[in-house]
């Protein structure tokens, strides 16, 4: 056996480690490792559509990220909006690579080419957080055109038509001016 060490020979006078802890596991403990009971469980799926997911998340963080580096935010406040509306681009990236109740939902996941779509919308996210953080409105500016690319270039893929408001909404900003 090995010696302990003076501080394992001081935990275990004080009680703290026990020296069965070294022992080998028992039959008992092993059995409850079983390979079936390692299996990864199911992946989540959405509550809502991904069109939903779109409205309600993508498109209502975005445009105040956008809106912000024509009209930077004035106080603590208004960058701590900045901040996490930022976080929310970045992580709904990876929330619409999960299924959700709209039809075509399973089938726009399992494409790669989504998900490179959705991942640059997170990277967009994380500049223009990192960019929130630093109170640079000229990077945030920055992130807002790459946000934009990612935006275009999936829904030009997979929503031909390109009639989403939210991207078109460009009337609503105030003037750089
Ligand atoms: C990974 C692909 C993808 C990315 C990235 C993406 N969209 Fe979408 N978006 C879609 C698809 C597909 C739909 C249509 C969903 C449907 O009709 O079920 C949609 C729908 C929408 C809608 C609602 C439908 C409409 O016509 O108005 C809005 C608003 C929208 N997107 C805004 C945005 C904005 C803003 C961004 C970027 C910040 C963005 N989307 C990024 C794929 C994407």
């Amino acid at each position: 056996m090995i010696r302990p060490t003076a501080l394992q020979s001081a935990l275990i006078a004080a009680g703290i480690l026990t020296l069965s802890a070294c022992s080998p596991m028992k039959p008992a403990d092993t059995a409850a490792v079983k390979p079936e009971a390692a299996a990864t469980p199911a992946a989540p799926t959405l509550p809502v559509s991904i069109n939903a997911t779109m409205v309600a998340l993508v498109d209502h963080a975005s445009e105040p990220l956008w809106v912000a580096a024509y009209k930077p935010p004035k106080d603590d406040a208004g960058w701590k909006e900045t901040q996490y509306n930022a976080y929310q681009v970045a992580v709904t990236g990876k929330l619409i690579q999960l299924v959700g109740t709209g039809p075509e939902d399973a089938k726009w996941a399992a494409n790669p080419s989504w998900k490179q779509n959705a991942d640059a919308m997170s990277v967009a996210g994380m500049d223009a957080l990192k960019a929130a953080q630093a109170r640079d409105v000229k990077a945030l500016d920055e992130a807002g055109a790459k946000l934009v690319e990612a935006c275009e270039a999936c829904h030009k893929e997979f929503k031909p038509s390109l009639t989403t408001g939210g991207l078109y909404k460009s009337t609503n900003y105030p003037s750089k001016k």
